[in-house]
């Protein structure tokens, strides 16, 4: 999500809601830093780390002389080495358009509004589509998507992604005026996850067709809890049935092929107009408050309301497992992973083991890995969820490169009944407080995780924040952001200790020189991360609409949200796509040939400081992308990308 903005929620991600001396992650690489030194090329900076071991690649050729410090590969050189990256790179734009590099197409696909099935309610330009028709059309605000083939070679498959929150200027006709049950419903139909089979023909390209299996999940969507907090827990019993998942922003897909989709900011649905209330402790770690505008739901729907129904807001942060081949079935909310603002949860597995990757993202939180407590064939075997059997884990970053998780488990070092801990359900539903008690490390505002497919190293965007000052890297504010990875020992996910390192530096040099990122590569606020399977990694911005095209923020020269890829092994990183305005570019997920790769361009058209406002008059205040209709309004969107002549993305 982004900043506040006219028509959605205040964003608290930039504000940090941890009152723990934990250490933050800038002081840590501080030191790291002016103790060892660095050498920084092609937009990539390392502290010693477990590049220093020469095992990582792109470390072979690095070193250059500079003996004693481990440092980042080289920038756009491919020193004798043919890099994975074979485009030409996009220029940054500030149009109100889409932009791929030459000898690409991109085709808009389900945008917002789109019924599901056949004979579905047709979405209206005015906005004036119902609560119950958009039960039955393409929710709002692309966000986490994964593709699930069902065809050899992957040109027919199941296409699920979250909507993370609504815009109210652009969803109602008559934008944020007073807020009624039959709007709080529409928006509540517009989040969560779609499900859609889709196809390509060589004609006319990709379209939804028409299937069993093509759903809706939402915020009214029956739901229920498995782990340790299961249905029936009084922290969960707040009045009517659980039901509905909220703020769905990143996401992820397990080895048995289930999709799960994460509650990031969903306090902020929560409100109430009752004098005198206040948040307890736990309730101001997650930044639960009285106000929910521009929402504010509670004074319709008293679901909603945190004073009169407290338990409701205990029923959010969950990571939420979806069948997308079932569509019978019930989504499950899987308390192992833990109750935070999750971003994604990035699933790998090692020793048989599943292993999930989780940040919680607002400045000055953690990253978390649950690991599986046995073989996830043989829990599913014994009809087991491999989701509900496992340890849930916080990193702690040391001084010298080291990491270590730290286990969140009742009963194990200060997570004792002397402390006030009941039992491992109560450390799931505080998590944060639990992981500020173990000592994790603070960070800024992490986001998507992704994990190497050849050596299994693991990628974070660390998307923006405060920082905590120092004019070096990583940077005291850290407007742009940066990418943190880490290797797991030995290369086992599984693992409780790691080395890691910074694999780049978002910025632009006019304005940081210690940036060295160019006109084919300046970014800032890295959020969603994938890797391909020939390993380039794919990297997309969330820069806020607060920053977004302003020279006051160091963000004139960036342009709108894009799309990159890298080269881990040569460090090279190239502009690949540019958003519309207002947008950020989100969702990135690929068929198995690579030759059709799927993005969303979520939120285009928000308000956005560079642009202005939408107003329900004028809702094309900012942009008008996709279709440019004189009285059509700005859509949230998937987008498939290939190359003219069929190849493969990328190269
Ligand atoms: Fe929903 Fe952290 O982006
Ligand atoms: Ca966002
Ligand atoms: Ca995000
Ligand atoms: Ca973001």
């Amino acid at each position: 999500m982004s900043e506040a903005f006219a028509g959605s929620p205040v964003d608290p991600d930039d504000l940090s809601s941890n009152p723990s001396s934990n250490e933050a992650f800038q002081e840590v690489v501080q030191r790291r830093v002016s103790r060892r030194g660095v050498l920084r090329t092609g937009g990539m900076v390392a502290a010693a780390g477990f590049l220093g071991a020469g095992t990582a690649a792109g470390v072979a050729h690095a070193a250059g002389g500079t003996s004693g410090q481990a440092v980042a590969a080289a920038g756009a050189s491919d020193r004798g080495r043919r890099g994975l990256l074979g485009f030409k790179a996009v220029a940054p734009s500030a149009a109100d358009t889409l932009t791929v590099p030459d000898g690409y197409t991109a085709q808009v696909l389900i945008p917002w509004g789109t019924p599901i099935r056949a004979g579905g309610p047709a979405w209206k330009k005015d906005a004036s589509n119902t609560a119950a028709e958009q039960a039955q059309q393409i929710g709002f605000n692309h966000d986490g998507m994964h593709y699930f083939p069902t065809s050899r070679g992957g040109d027919s498959g199941l296409l699920v992604l979250n909507h993370e929150y609504v815009d109210t200027t652009l969803l109602y006709k008559d934008g944020g005026a007073a807020v009624t049950q039959e709007k709080v419903d529409k928006a509540l139909h517009a989040h969560g996850v779609s499900v859609v089979k889709i196809e390509r023909d060589r004609r006319r390209g990709w379209r939804l067709v028409d299937s069993r299996y093509n759903r809706r999940v939402h915020g009214n969507t029956p739901m229920t809890f498995s782990g340790p907090v299961k249905p029936g827990h009084p922290e969960i019993a707040a009045k009517g049935p659980v039901k509905g998942t909220l703020n769905n922003c990143s996401s992820g897909f397990t080895p048995w092929g289930t999709y799960v989709t994460c509650e990031e900011n969903w306090n902020s649905y929560f409100g109430t107009d009752q004098a005198g209330w206040t948040p307890d402790t736990e309730q101001k770690r997650y930044g639960l408050q009285a106000s929910s505008a521009p929402y504010n739901w509670h004074k319709a729907d008293p679901r909603f309301d945190i004073a009169a129904n407290p338990k409701e807001a205990n029923r959010f942060g969950w990571v939420v497992e979806i069948d997308p081949f079932d569509p019978k079935s019930t989504p499950v909310k899987r308390t192992a992973l833990g109750r935070v603002k999750h971003e994604g949860a990035t699933f790998t597995e090692s020793r048989g083991r599943v292993v999930a990757y989780t940040g919680d993202d607002q400045d000055g939180e953690y990253v978390y890995k649950f690991v599986g407590g046995d073989s996830w064939r043989r829990l599913r075997a014994r009809r087991q969820s491999p989701l509900d059997h496992g340890t849930l884990y916080v990193a702690k970053f040391n001084d010298d490169g080291t990491g270590t998780w730290l286990p969140l488990v009742f009963g194990t070092g200060p997570l004792t009944a002397a402390n006030g801990w009941k039992d491992q359900a109560d450390v799931l539903l505080r998590t944060r407080t639990a992981a500020d008690t173990v000592g994790a490390t603070k960070l800024d505002r992490p986001e998507w995780v992704a994990v190497h497919p050849h050596n299994k190293d693991v990628y974070l965007t660390l998307t923006n924040g405060v920082g905590n000052g120092g004019a070096v890297n990583p940077r005291k504010p850290n407007p742009y952001g940066h990418i943190v990875r880490w290797r797991e020992r030995h290369g086992d996910n599984t693992a409780l200790t790691f080395e890691w390192d910074i694999f780049a530096l978002g910025g632009d040099p006019a304005y940081d020189p210690s940036v060295k990122l160019g006109p084919d590569n300046i970014f800032g606020s890295p959020d969603g991360l994938g890797f391909d399977r020939s390993g380039r990694l794919w990297i997309e911005t969330d820069i806020s609409n607060s920053s977004q095209n302003l020279a006051s923020k160091g963000y004139d020269n960036i342009g709108n949200n894009q799309l990159l890829a890298a080269d881990p092994k040569t460090g090279e990183i190239r502009r690949f796509l540019v958003g519309p305005r207002g947008a950020e570019i989100t969702g990135w997920t690929i068929a198995p040939d690579q030759r059709s790769m799927f993005v969303n361009v979520q939120h285009p058209g928000e308000s956005t400081a560079a642009f202005g406002t939408p107003t329900p008059e004028n809702p094309r205040a900012v942009s008008n992308w996709p279709e440019y209709d004189a009285a059509g309004r700005p859509r949230p969107a998937t987008v498939v990308i290939r190359r003219k002549d069929g190849g493969v993305i990328g190269t």
